[in-house]
């Protein structure tokens, strides 16, 4: 199965990463989209060298070569906007609970975290060339390692849910294409991404701690710029967080 942006996709048994695997497939065919996932993840990659986990046969890892096609990377963070809208959107259709955006770009159920996103941005000049887009959405699993004990799946939290590995992720797959296709339009909406990605922001415009360093402080994000920065009221101050500069505290 394939889709208008995803014309290749490749099912693999096992393999170390897919985002590793999708890496190495596009230095072979240059230029071409492509969706790479597996039924066995065994060294999964997360943010900031983290690992990764993913239940053999039951949850998404999933990577896609995504070419935008000469992008500016000054705008690099649209792309992280729509593939968390896509996402978003997957998971709000199999889950009848509050579904959020967690910036920068995990999804969350309730405040359990449900899938993370790895984008890996290959540039050429002030360009991006393409990107490598890693997914790891908890489909099936209900049991999860000790040190993820904010970790959720689809499957516990819709008891009906009866969906395989497969399908979901070709699922997946077709909102993504859905969602990057408009990269390939004349114009590019980007208004209207942005007003998608922050209709489901966890947090906006309500009080929240945070952890800056060793120090706890409250703050109200009210959006993001346009390099993707948080942008929060603090004691009543606009301030700017890049991504690792704060963490979400009792998330
Ligand atoms: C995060 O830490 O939140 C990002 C996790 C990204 C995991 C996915 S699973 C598919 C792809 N292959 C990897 O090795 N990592 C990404």
């Amino acid at each position: 199965m394939s889709n208008a942006v995803f014309t290749r996709v490749l099912e693999i048994n096992e393999v170390a990463s897919t985002s590793a695997e999708a890496k190495r497939l596009c230095k072979e065919v240059s230029g071409q989209n492509l969706a790479v996932w597996t039924r066995k993840q065994t060294q999964g990659r997360g943010q900031v060298g983290a690992s990764w986990f993913t239940g053999d046969e039951k949850d998404i890892a999933l990577s896609c070569v995504f070419y935008p096609g000469s992008f500016p990377v000054q705008k690099q963070f649209l792309l992280n906007m729509v593939v968390c809208n896509a996402v978003f959107n997957y998971v709000k259709s199999n889950v009848n609970k509050e579904v959020s955006i967690k910036w920068p770009n995990d999804i969350l159920i309730g405040q359990k975290k449900v899938c993370g996103i790895l984008i890996e941005n290959v540039l050429r000049g002030a360009a991006i060339d393409h990107s490598v887009i890693g997914i790891g959405v908890n489909v099936n699993s209900k049991i999860f390692p000790g040190e993820l004990a904010h970790a959720t799946s689809i499957a516990i939290e819709n008891f009906a849910f009866i969906g395989s590995q497969r399908s979901e992720t070709l699922d997946l797959i077709d909102h993504l294409g859905k969602h990057l296709e408009e990269f390939y339009q004349p114009i590019l909406n980007e208004v209207l991404i942005r007003e998608n990605y922050l209709k489901h922001l966890f947090g906006l415009n309500k009080e929240l701690s945070f952890l800056r360093g060793e120090q706890e402080f409250k703050g109200t994000i009210t959006g993001v710029d346009d390099s993707g920065k948080l942008k929060m009221l603090v004691n009543g101050e606009e301030v700017l967080f890049g991504f690792k500069e704060i963490q979400f505290l009792y998330l």
